[in-house]
């Protein structure tokens, strides 16, 4: 129960305070899509402008970091959302993509068959699957609900019920007839799971036929793998090298839910590194724990994430090994984590399926799909993707490793990590609540608030001056309204991590208070030392 209820407030600050809208809002929302309101939009760009710099512009081409088998490079990209329709039909997502269905022949809803939850219930004798699809934290009270009405029972006779303790999926089913569908009445109204395809089909031009037909593309990273030997030839990179790309994705996901976690519009940020396949398996050690590393260090940490290694049951044949990067989001049943990023080993698949047509991926060695006539079912693009090493004068199909992150996701457990509720002395030293974000500084929407304690005497004078000096430097905010204990929290609430306040003391010896939002620790120093004092602070937690 405390979970859901943390997670209607962290939802309902996001709202309040201008983290995150429901895209369409005045027109009743469309589900699945989601708008970043003035905070939320500094907050996304804070953390894709620390994944970039931290993966693409600061990185040290010159040194071997920790845990990595060499030196590396690295280079940006940003592709179209509209590729050639060849692209997926190679990469395997236009056959393979999709989800499992089912229709309620009864309500007409639609749901994804692994996400009906349900239990198994007995009463005299008849034993029936009561699926629902509310969130978790109401789950107990749905099904008691709905297997009363079911049995024309009443709320008093609750005990008279026997529920089997395990809860089960519908993709755990193989017969749906004692099944009781979320929206349903009756039992056995679910037609049996059918494939989905997750892509969303436009058309380009005047043509509105198939001849015409395109892809919103559902991840950014097959325009890094037709841009492969683009790259290679216009800059100075060798292998080994990742490339990297931020962009929208777009998956027509059969129910989106918790809030931006499972959206249809969506951001994420790959990068596919290239290198020699003997080195391989070293390098998706070092992603695997680089990525991982690059969450603690932005404050994500303690047991809410952890890093998942998929057991070899798990893997495509192909590689070598895939873990998921996993937070335990709030809206989750106990235990329970879900996904923010997978770093997978792909060996040579992509860059073979582009050159030689879409690989079938039950094959051992690789080998190409063919059609009824012995032909590749979808031909690749003939280009040469391989590499030339000048200097082992060997010529190899680099295999890739592959960290892919949802920067919404990341978001996402920012936002719900950060979110806590302390208690604070007021003015007046008494205990007051209050509502705070301990978002990383780097990731804060605002660094700092200048306030000056009352709004005569030259104080607001001071405060502007200030804030015009550091505005150039970080994003910072000039705030007069309200006492200054009101003005904390509302800066407290949005994560600011430091506030600088201009009182009767700065006027006799140009001093300000300098306010930590975390450890509430209040410093004296010169108005002049401002600037430096919080760059210092925000560089050094950079590193
Ligand atoms: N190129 C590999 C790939 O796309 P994925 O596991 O399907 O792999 C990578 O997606 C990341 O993209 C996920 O870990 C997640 O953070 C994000 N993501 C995927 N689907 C999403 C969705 N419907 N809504 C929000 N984020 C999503």
């Amino acid at each position: 129960m405390q979970a859901s209820k943390d997670m209607e407030r962290i939802v309902s600050l996001a709202k309040r305070r201008g983290f995150i809208f429901q895209s369409s809002e005045i027109y009743g929302g469309l589900n699945g899509f989601w708008d970043y309101g003035p905070l939320g939009v500094e907050l996304k760009r804070n953390i894709k402008e620390a994944w970039w710099r931290d993966m693409v512009t600061g990185h040290d081409e010159l040194s071997i970091l920790r845990g990595a088998p060499s030196t590396y490079e690295m280079a940006g990209l940003d592709c179209t959302i509209i590729m050639h329709p060849q692209v997926w039909k190679c990469s395997g997502h236009y056959d393979l993509f999709h989800d499992f269905m089912i229709d309620c022949r009864e309500s007409k809803k639609r749901y994804r068959h692994d996400q009906v939850r349900g239990r198994w219930v007995t009463y005299q004798g008849k034993r029936i699957f009561v699926g629902t699809q509310v969130e978790v934290a109401h789950e107990e009270e749905d099904l008691q609900h709905r297997a009363l009405k079911f049995f024309n029972l009443r709320a008093k006779d609750a005990e008279k019920l026997s529920w089997e303790l395990e809860f089960a999926t519908l993709s755990q089913l193989s017969d749906f007839s004692e099944v009781l569908g979320p929206d349903a009445k009756s039992l056995g109204t679910l037609t049996p799971p059918r494939e989905f395809n997750l892509m969303f089909k436009t058309y380009v031009g005047a043509l509105s036929g198939e001849e015409g037909a395109a892809f919103l593309r559902p991840e950014t990273a097959q325009g890094i793998f037709v841009n492969f030997k683009n790259v290679l030839d216009s800059s100075r990179v060798a292998i080994p090298f990742g490339i990297a790309q931020i962009g929208k994705s777009f998956r027509n996901e059969i129910t989106p839910r918790n809030f931006t976690f499972r959206s249809r519009e969506f951001e994420q940020m790959e990068i596919e590194f290239f290198c020699h396949p003997e080195k391989s398996a070293e390098w998706y050690r070092y992603w695997r724990d680089r990525r991982f590393q690059w969450y603690r260090d932005l404050g994500l940490s303690g047991e809410r994430l952890r890093l998942r290694d998929h057991d070899p049951e798990e893997l495509s044949h192909y590689s070598t090994g895939t873990a998921d990067i996993e937070y335990a989001f709030p809206f989750l049943p106990a235990g329970e984590f879900g996904e923010l990023e997978g770093i997978a080993h792909r060996g040579d698949f992509d860059l073979r399926s582009h050159m030689e047509g879409k690989l079938d991926p039950s094959t051992r060695p690789l080998a190409v799909e063919l059609n009824v006539d012995g032909k590749p079912k979808y031909r690749g693009s003939g280009k040469d993707l391989s590499y030339f090493d000048d200097q082992t004068r060997q010529r190899y199909v680099p295999h890739v490793i592959e960290p892919s992150a949802g920067a919404d996701r990341a978001l996402l457990a920012f936002l719900c990590d950060a979110y806590s509720e302390d208690e604070v002395p007021d003015e007046d030293g008494k205990p007051r609540s209050r509502t705070v974000l301990k978002l990383h500084p780097r990731l804060s929407p605002v660094k700092a608030a200048v306030l000056p304690l009352v709004k005569k005497d030259g104080m607001p004078e001071v405060a502007v001056g200030l804030y015009r000096k550091l505005k150039p430097h970080m994003s910072a905010v000039y705030d007069e309204k309200g006492s200054v204990g009101r003005r904390y929290a509302r800066q407290d609430e949005i994560g600011t991590p430091w506030c600088l306040t201009i009182d009767g003391q700065t006027l006799l010896d140009n001093t300000v208070t300098l306010r930590d939002r975390d450890s509430l620790e209040q410093i004296r120093l010169p108005v002049d030392a401002c600037v430096e004092e919080l760059r210092d602070r925000l560089s050094l937690r950079n590193v």
